[in-house]
């Protein structure tokens, strides 16, 4: 082959096998904390499948679908068994899946592997007989699998966990290579026999993220998520630093062990956006005049949200403020990383428009995870960024930018304390 052969052949292979990261990626949390009560969840979000798609949405996820001990799905026992989740039943399930695949969106499972709820008691009387959900042996596992360091279930024949402890139920043992085995098979086959496209890891903390890089290696989601929840400094007043980047590199620290490619939720933005909204908002620009979260140093694998079923919804763990959650929005909805929505904000709090408005914004214009930041100012009462030359967003209460804002912009958006202009020119 010639050299003109063999450059035509790289670049046809490099369309064809390079991820494409200049799609708009849009995540929405299908479900809050009361999902569960709701009564056939999975049935009741399949017609909303059409709506999200025409909002720019590309992944939906989704609760944890197997069998649990509690309501919303995080104590998971029988974990092939999708047919007595609070949520629906495993025809429900496919047929959401289906309903979002047919509108061009892709369903992400929430994947809950940490920890594992037994079936039955041993002979010594303790919870740590666990059943797969299938008539075979899979994923039935005993003792020898949970954490030799759990010591309330373990039979001490395991290894030694490799990270946090979590307190109500047996921590499984990730070394374990069974375990690594049958947990990739399980999830393969939530790929090819439910549906699913990707994942969303629950409480990675517990575990090593070499794991992390196992099971995504294993089974090649199109997307992939961890929930890295660690705690942002705080200074004596009560209130976040103003430098947390010890956060976000423990954050980026993860995603490297965790092979590189798994995203991880930006929980130093949420954190320091919240805290910027209430007059802060000089918080907004870091030391070296970036964006101060995660997506200031990693926006590929950044996923920015304002809250989950967790920090908001009726558990308000960490809740933004509610009257400046749209601010929140029009921030990581015109900045880099890959934003998402939570359900409550888009159906419950009425802010569907608005935030439709912003995606439309963020796909016309083409901001990608790694677009381009540049801070045009960033005070108390006023925070104002372009973004790859192409939208200035504005957030805060002063209405006059002066000449910050170019002629050649018009506004394109607007709400309370926010507004957005797109260039025209
Ligand atoms: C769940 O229901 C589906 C469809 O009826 C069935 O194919 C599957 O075997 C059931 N799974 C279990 C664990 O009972």
């Amino acid at each position: 082959m010639d050299s003109l052969k063999i450059s035509l052949l790289c670049f046809l292979l490099s369309v064809i096998f390079i991820p494409n990261f200049t799609a708009s990626q849009i995540l929405f949390q299908g479900f809050n904390w009361e999902s569960a009560k709701k009564g056939g969840w999975y049935n009741i979000l399949k017609q909303s499948a059409a709506e999200l798609a025409s909002s720019g949405i590309t992944h939906v996820w989704l609760p944890p679908p197997s069998h649990a001990i509690s309501d919303e799905g995080y104590m998971p026992g029988r974990l092939y068994d999708l047919n007595v989740s609070k949520y629906g039943n495993q025809d429900d399930l496919k047929a959401l899946i289906k309903a979002y695949s047919d509108n061009g969106i892709q369903s992400i499972a929430d994947i809950v592997i940490n920890h594992r709820c037994a079936e039955k008691q041993d002979e010594r009387g303790i919870w740590c007989i666990f059943e797969g959900g299938t008539p075979d042996d899979r994923l039935d596992w005993g003792p020898s699998l949970i954490c030799s360091d759990d010591t309330q279930y373990s039979d001490g024949k395991g290894n030694p966990d490799t990270g946090a402890d979590f307190g109500g139920a047996p921590d499984i043992d990730h070394k374990n290579t069974r375990v690594q085995n049958e947990l990739s098979d399980w999830m393969n086959w939530l790929k090819t026999e439910i549906g699913f496209s990707g994942w969303r890891f629950d409480f990675v903390k517990g575990y090593a993220p070499e794991f992390t890089k196992l099971y995504v290696a294993n089974t090649k989601p199109s997307f992939s998520v961890g929930e890295f929840w660690n705690s942002l400094a705080y200074g004596s007043d009560g209130k976040p630093e103003y430098n947390q980047d010890n956060h976000r590199k423990e954050l980026a620290g993860w995603i490297g062990n965790a092979g590189g490619e798994v995203t991880a939720f930006d929980f130093t933005t949420k954190g320091i956006l919240q805290a910027a909204v209430q007059g802060e908002l000089g918080r907004l620009k870091d030391s070296n005049g970036g964006p101060p979260g995660l997506i200031g140093i990693s926006p590929r694998n950044s996923v920015t949200f304002i809250d989950n079923h967790d920090t908001g919804s009726t558990q308000k763990l960490w809740p933004f403020p509610s009257d400046k959650v749209i601010q929140g929005y029009a921030y990581i909805l015109t900045h880099p990383g890959i934003p998402s929505i939570f359900y409550d904000h888009f159906f419950d709090w009425g802010l569907k428009e608005e935030i439709s408005k912003l995606t439309a914004i963020r796909s016309r214009n083409g901001i990608k995870p790694d677009s381009a930041v540049h801070i045009l100012a960033a005070d108390a009462d006023l925070y104002l960024a372009s973004i790859d030359d192409k939208i200035i967003t504005k957030i805060g209460p002063r209405s006059d930018v002066g000449n910050l804002v170019p002629p050649t912009f018009k506004i394109a958006t607007s709400g309370n304390d926010y507004s957005v202009w797109e260039k025209t020119a």
